[in-house]
């Protein structure tokens, strides 16, 4: 098989090393990819934007199965578009990646279909945002932009004068642009968050092991929201008895509802959930697999990952034993000092060689690139240093221990992450 796969960030490093190990596949692709992924993948600077670019790049190539990474691309219709050529596509299609590109779509479809999460209200104007927020809210609040905001568009707001300051922002200042054109305003959860990804093929849903997220830039989930600077799984936190309850609230009843809706989704659905004193309850559905969630994930996938994608697409995931590894793995992101703001790009990175030959190591390029034959810095975000190992605690000994094999300036990262399993 030739296959593509759409983006180049960690996710999509993640996901081409797996789909490299497959015996199916004889000739990868990647676009636009990135510096790390060009060693498993012809890499193709195509923009995840350009649908009639990506679509003549896989015509041209006789691309017999396209795996698509980021949530813009997918939101946008990219999978319509590749279908309409005639190349298999794992990812939902436009109208199924609703359940992430609109958070008032979601909301609404939770509350139809009695899937637990918080209480909420969705608003299409200002006015009556800020009517709420005078006469009915409890604070601490929660307000949402509805669309896509690059993981930035929720507010936590503490009082009124913030919540207020936040309505102006986003629905009048527009700071995440369109996607406030609607918001969502909901209450305030407390409890552990927990990452499930899960495979779906439009009626079966079969769930990942889990994982957990690191979501702000410094130690002690101090300083700005960011893409996430590190991951651990499995949660020790996701029980037996929690997961039972979710696959029986939550999972199934998700696929089906998309399905009853018109909208089959086919692709992964990310659950982002927390572990409320009043049980699990869904904080957010993503279309697509996580960053840096995938970068823990598909490393203890025992499947073939190509098998798992096929069957999606086919409708056959039934037929799948879904397995993973009885073991753990962390990955601590190698950020550029100043990120999630402004940072410097450019600096070679060296270290490398030292992942070489090693089963239980992964260093996954996010924003690098090559200049005049050295890979360089090129993101906020630049690498993933994932290990694996027997338990948690190994991994993450190994992990940290792997972070000090890459060197470059103005090189940044978390040194607290997994530091919750202590607790567990
Ligand atoms: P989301 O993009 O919806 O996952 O929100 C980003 C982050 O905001 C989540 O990972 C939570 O840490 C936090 N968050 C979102 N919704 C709530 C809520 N209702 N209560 C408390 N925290 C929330
Ligand atoms: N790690 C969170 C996300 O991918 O949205």
């Amino acid at each position: 098989m030739k296959v593509l796969v759409v983006g180049g960030g960690g996710r999509e490093h993640a996901i081409c090393t797996a789909v490299s190990k497959s015996k199916r596949v004889d000739k990868l692709f990647c676009a636009p990819g990135n510096a790390g992924i060009s060693s498993v993948a012809e890499c193709a600077p195509i923009s995840v934007m350009d649908f009639e670019a990506q679509v003549k790049f896989a015509k041209d190539n006789a691309i017999d199965f396209v795996i698509v990474g980021p949530d813009d691309p997918l939101v946008g219709g990219i999978v319509d578009a590749f279908e309409a050529a005639g190349i298999p596509t794992f990812g939902p299609n436009k109208a199924a990646a609703i359940l992430e590109g609109s958070k008032a779509f979601s909301k609404d479809l939770m509350k139809k279909y009695d899937i637990p999460t918080a209480q909420y209200e969705n608003f299409d104007n200002s006015d009556a945002a800020i009517e709420y927020l005078n006469t009915k809210a409890k604070f601490p609040i929660v307000l949402k932009a509805d669309g896509l905001a690059l993981g930035k568009g929720v507010l936590i707001c503490n009082t009124k004068e913030e919540a207020l300051e936040g309505v102006k922002s986003i629905m009048l200042d527009k700071q995440f642009g369109s996607a406030g054109n609607m918001m969502v305003i909901e209450e305030f959860m407390t409890g552990r968050e927990v990452s499930v990804l899960s495979f779906c093929d439009g009626k079966t849903i079969k769930t990942m092991t889990s994982a957990q997220d690191h979501k702000r830039a410094m130690d002690g989930d101090q300083g700005l929201n960011t893409g996430g600077m590190g991951t651990f799984s499995p949660s020790p936190f996701y029980t037996k008895e929690v997961d039972e309850f979710c696959q029986a609230n939550i999972y199934q009843k998700t696929v089906d509802a998309m399905a009853s809706e018109g909208r089959t989704f086919k692709g992964v659905i990310f659950f982002g959930l927390m572990l409320t004193a009043d049980g699990p309850k869904v904080l957010e559905f993503n279309a697509r697999f996580g960053d840096p969630e995938t970068q823990v994930v598909l490393p203890r996938m025992k499947n073939d990952i190509m098998d798992v994608f096929e069957a999606c697409v086919n409708g056959t995931l039934d037929k799948i034993d879904l397995q993973f590894e009885d073991n753990a793995a962390v990955c601590v992101v190698l950020a550029s000092k100043g990120y999630p703001l402004s940072y410097e790009k450019g600096y070679p990175i060296t270290g490398f060689e030292a992942f070489d030959n090693k089963d239980d190591y992964f260093c996954f390029h996010a924003g690098t690139k090559m200049s005049d034959g050295n890979i360089v810095t090129n993101g906020g975000r630049v690498l993933g240093i994932t290990a694996t190992g027997a338990d948690l605690k190994e991994a993450r000994a190994k992990a940290y221990e792997a972070t000090k094999w890459i060197s470059f300036d103005n090189k940044y990262m978390r040194n607290d992450i997994g530091k919750a399993i202590d607790e567990a």
